[in-house]
């Protein structure tokens, strides 16, 4: 395939993506009822739980897609991977996280989102990351930038650049297990003296598009899953910023960082030393 066809395709996956996604924005959105969503099941504990709106998100999602694609794979949070109806395997995978900041979404705190990406033959090339009660839609095509969009307005994203250690806003998040938890405090307690400060957003899709609009200069995450850092990855790196993992590996479900320049190699070494991948559990593989 042309570089040219290739970055067509790519743009014509962002536009599927994009329509699902704020339509699924919406549907969360409209949410009006007194008490909050029914939380009809948890998963690795207690607190890691599903809304009956993170099934209606993924399943409105799916179906958008399945109409525009058939033929594609699809991994989802809520529904697991499942293929389409090609005869051969398919070259685009969707990537979806329904609802990333289920617990800010069950409290009626804004930051919680819509991730879509599209992958071509492995490749994440277009990713999508609604935020509705914010009004912005981020998106990025590989190669063609980072973008934010609110209202009619499209703006450029850059992140931030050259930033100091000791002056930087930090992002990051914790899972759901308590032993893992643990481990995230203390890394965190060890961190926060060097830094200028720590933010817990509780959407890490919404944070990666944080640092791609320079509204933090960095976030790190152990243990993340696939579809929290798919989209948002891409549009990080997009606006500028590295992505990966640490010590010279890529971003994983062990971990994921993202930084401008000059600041991601401090932040890399500082982290490194902590080993916050010393909880003892194994994560899954990058998109497991
Ligand atoms: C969670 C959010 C949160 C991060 C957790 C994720 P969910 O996703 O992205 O910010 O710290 O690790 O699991 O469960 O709300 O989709
Ligand atoms: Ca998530
Ligand atoms: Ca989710």
């Amino acid at each position: 395939m042309t570089s040219l066809r290739a970055s067509e395709e790519a743009g014509a996956l962002l536009g599927i993506a994009a329509a699902a996604a704020a339509e699924a924005g919406r549907l969360l959105a409209s949410w009006r009822g007194d008490e909050r969503p029914e939380v009809v099941q948890t998963k690795s504990s207690p607190t890691d739980i599903v809304t009956e709106m993170d099934r209606r998100s993924e399943a409105l999602i799916t179906s958008r897609i399945r109409a525009r694609r058939p033929g594609d794979t699809v991994l989802g949070e809520e529904g697991g991977q499942t293929a389409g109806g090609a005869a051969g395997p398919s070259r685009v995978r969707w990537i979806v996280d329904p609802l990333d900041g289920t617990v800010n979404y069950l409290y009626g705190l804004h930051d919680w989102s819509v991730s879509i990406a599209a992958e071509v033959d492995g490749v994440v090339v277009a990713g999508v990351v609604e935020v509705p009660r914010h009004g912005e839609t981020f998106t990025a095509v590989a190669g063609q930038g980072a973008w934010l969009h609110r209202g009619d307005a499209k703006l450029a994203l850059h992140c931030s650049s050259g930033v100091p250690l000791g002056q930087a806003l930090v992002g990051t998040g914790f899972g759901y297990d308590a032993g893992r938890r643990r481990v995230q405090g203390e890394v965190l307690a060890a961190l926060l003296p060097y830094v200028r400060d720590i933010r817990r957003g509780g959407s890490a899709s919404a944070d990666l598009c944080s640092v791609a609009a320079g509204r933090l200069d960095a976030f790190y995450e152990r243990g993340l899953n696939y579809w929290d850092f798919a989209a948002g990855g891409l549009i990080a790196r997009e606006a500028g910023a590295i992505v990966g993992g640490l010590a010279g590996r890529t971003e994983s479900t062990s971990m994921a960082v993202a930084a401008g320049p000059g600041l991601y190699q401090a932040l890399d070494e500082f982290l490194t030393k902590l080993n916050p991948e010393r909880d003892g559990q194994r994560s899954q593989g990058r998109d497991a």
